[in-house]
């Protein structure tokens, strides 16, 4: 199997991302999104991003020209029907995830590989609905995901070989280091980096430590780049939500139980870099860190 053209479902965060790596790495890409305003958005974020690296040096504008013409924008899912692989990369919600495989299902020829970016939900459950379960995979991105080096790729028990090694393929001509994991709730990456985020959040509500100096204990002491409530920020606090609520349910274990604290951030719409505030509040540069008593 030839991928040529690739499809993106989503321009967020993680599908802008998609769209942008693979577009550098020579695929024609279409990606698509629910409306025109969300989708400019995105395309807007991949520009923005691609004049940076243009200004650092260490891409020319014809490069940056090049790789923009061949992204293609669409709020029609049914354009995505001569692309060889599609990736879903919609919100963390099974419903809407459903709905976007049941019509991408009908849309695209049998032989197109249909992936999910999902980053806990079950993988299985989204090949169930379509009539090409044995070409359904899990294609499991990083934020930033030009920058990032992993791909987990999910096999689930129907996947077939020929579906499992042409996504491991793709994700390594992305550039990208590819692993194969199983369709186990969370996978490798999530299973045990949520449970730290949630940690870290539960120390900040016992009071062991300030926001600060969490951050900087884990930046400093295990040399990690960012300490867990930039990572939280940046990761989002929806997302991260969501993702420990979902693992929550498959696992009934406390340690992937959102804390009150994230449940309120999250309620409130303080949702981490992309809402302005987070833990930390971006209005100011430096961010300043936000007070909770
Ligand atoms: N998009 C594209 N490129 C970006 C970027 C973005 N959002 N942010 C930074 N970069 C690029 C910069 O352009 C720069 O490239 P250059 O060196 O070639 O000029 C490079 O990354 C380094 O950026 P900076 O110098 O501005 O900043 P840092 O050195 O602090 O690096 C970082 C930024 C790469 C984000 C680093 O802090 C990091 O690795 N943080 C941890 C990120 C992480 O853990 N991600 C995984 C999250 S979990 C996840 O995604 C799973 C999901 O399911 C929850």
């Amino acid at each position: 199997m030839v991928i040529e053209k690739v499809g993106v479902v989503g321009c967020g965060l993680m599908g802008a991302g998609i769209t942008q790596t693979a577009a550098q790495a020579g695929y024609k890409v279409v990606v698509a999104e629910a409306n025109q305003e969300v989708l400019d958005k995105g395309l807007k974020n991949i520009r923005g991003l691609l004049e940076r690296a243009v200004a650092k040096g260490r891409t020319s504008k014809e490069e940056m020209e090049g790789i923009l013409s061949k992204i293609e924008g669409t709020t029609d899912l049914a354009q995505l029907k001569d692309c060889q692989l599609v990736i879903e990369a919609v919100v963390e919600d099974m419903a809407v995830k459903k709905k976007v495989f049941k019509t991408l299902d009908k849309s695209c020829p049998k032989e197109t590989i249909l992936a999910t970016n999902t980053s806990s939900l079950t993988v299985a459950e989204t090949a169930a609905i379509t009539l090409r379960p044995d070409r359904v995979v899990g294609l499991h991105f990083f934020n930033p995901v030009p920058v990032m080096k992993l791909v987990e790729v999910v096999r689930t028990i129907a996947t077939s070989d020929e579906t499992f090694n042409a996504a491991y393929e793709f994700a390594r001509s992305l550039g990208k280091e590819p692993i194969g994991v199983k369709d186990s709730c969370g996978f490798v990456v999530n299973l045990l980096l949520i449970p730290y985020l949630l940690s870290a959040i539960r120390a900040l509500e016992q009071g062991v430590a300030s926001i600060e100096g969490i951050d900087k204990g884990m930046k400093l002491g295990c040399g990690y780049p960012m300490g867990p409530f930039t990572l939280l920020d940046f990761v989002g606090l929806d997302t991260t939500y969501h993702i420990a609520g979902i693992m929550f349910e498959e696992f009934k274990e406390r340690h992937y139980a959102p804390p009150p604290l994230l449940k309120r951030l999250y309620l409130m719409g303080h949702l981490g870099r992309k809402s302005g505030r987070g833990f930390y509040d971006y209005s100011t540069d430096p961010p300043k860190v936000v007070s909770f008593s």
